[in-house]
């Protein structure tokens, strides 16, 4: 059902209303981290594109297993396998898209910034790879803390002098992904409309779910916005829990991981009507790094959509102003981890 699902819904992109219609694979994707628990349903689905010439696997170990298997898939595109660091630059070289879903995950009681020493390290070393071989890529950074492992990048790349903060992006389609699901089971919706913004950041309470500007346009009672946004803000350590010490969301995120490379891969490809929310670069308010709903084009970030924080209820002007204290000491200690090295 997986598979039919998503194919349905790639067949659906193939030919849209602005008249684009979708040609045969040609883009090449590197997954960094790639035996992992995200990393090995990442690459299935996104072996399932239509879009995807070549795809990459990297990671420190257990790869070589990982690619024998998904090379049989009968799909187009053609699977390699790098392990190590001495092979890490040839898994990026001619690259268009990055996903970077490599590092520790979570166990109960932790917070994602309980993961950022170990993960900042990590972070920084593929993406100053990420910089020598494959500059114009777009970058997919899946490895939490996302609030600061994402300014982590940007100084990663401004010191190797290629930054574009266009092509830069901290991967939140989950909290969509959550927010839809939770919404339609909530209001029953036909999941397939439904579509809500999430702004702000990727971490407690500075994951914000616009519910006023859900599509379909709905009515929820105070009671409502206050439980699903806090469900919604909490689906990670609802995962965390259930796993038991066995890891974090892995199956929803790869799913919402391919949903954003197949949304950057349309496009690279000249669809002119992708739209995701995502954390990027920003000037949507005093914070550097913000996630909101972004245009996508070929050269990346093509518009930042302002409109969603346009009108926004009391309710979510006031969770608005209370995440910016936790998001911008978050982005701070990012953006300064590369001057603390040694
Ligand atoms: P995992 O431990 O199952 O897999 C991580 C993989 O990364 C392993 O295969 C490991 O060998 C590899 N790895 C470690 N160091 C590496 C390096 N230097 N180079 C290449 N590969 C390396 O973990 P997971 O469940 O796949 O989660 C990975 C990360 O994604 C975690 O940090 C987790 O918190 C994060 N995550 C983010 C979101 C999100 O919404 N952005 C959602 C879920 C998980
Ligand atoms: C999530 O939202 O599921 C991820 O960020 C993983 C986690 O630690 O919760």
């Amino acid at each position: 059902a997986l598979k039919r699902s998503y194919i349905t819904k790639a067949r659906k992109h193939n030919l849209r209303s602005n008249g684009y219609v979708q040609p045969q694979a040609s883009y090449k994707v590197a997954i960094l981290g790639a035996a992992g628990g995200i990393g090995q349903p990442l690459a299935l689905l996104i072996k399932m594109s239509p879009l995807v010439s070549e795809l990459n696997l990297y990671d420190i170990a257990n790869v070589k297993g990982v690619a024998a298997d998904l090379s049989h898939c009968n799909t187009p595109s053609k699977v390699s396998e790098f392990t190590g660091t001495s092979e890490l630059a040839d898994s990026l070289k001619g690259v268009n898209v990055v996903v970077i879903p490599a590092g520790v995950p979570r166990k109960p009681g932790m917070t994602r910034d309980d993961l950022f020493n170990i993960n900042a390290n990590i972070v920084k070393t593929l993406v100053e790879a990420v910089a020598d071989n494959c500059p114009d890529a777009f970058i997919h950074i899946i490895s939490n803390p996302v609030n600061s492992t994402v300014p982590i990048a940007a100084e990663v790349l401004k010191q190797k002098g290629v930054y574009d903060p266009k092509k830069l992006f901290g991967v939140t389609t989950l909290d969509v992904v959550r927010a839809n699901t939770f919404v339609a089971q909530k209001k029953n919706l036909k999941l397939i409309d439904v579509d809500v913004p999430v702004v702000g950041g990727h971490a407690g309470i500075t994951i914000l779910p616009l519910l006023t500007k859900t599509k379909p346009s709905v009515t929820f009672t105070d009671e409502e916005v206050q439980e699903l946004t806090v469900r919604i803000q909490n689906a990670g350590t609802e995962v965390v829990e259930a796993k038991a010490g066995a890891g974090s969301a892995t199956l929803s995120m790869a799913y919402a991981a391919a949903r954003f490379v197949e949304s950057s891969l349309r496009a690279l490809d000249g669809d002119s009507d992708v739209y995701e929310c995502c954390y990027v670069q920003s000037d949507l308010n005093d914070l550097p790094f913000f996630a909101s709903r972004v245009k996508l084009g070929k050269n990346g970030v093509e518009a930042l959509i302002s409109s969603d924080l346009q009108g926004l209820t009391e309710y979510e002007q006031k969770a608005l102003e209370a995440l910016k204290p936790e998001l911008k000491a978050s982005i701070e200690k990012g953006l300064s981890f590369l001057q603390k090295q040694p």
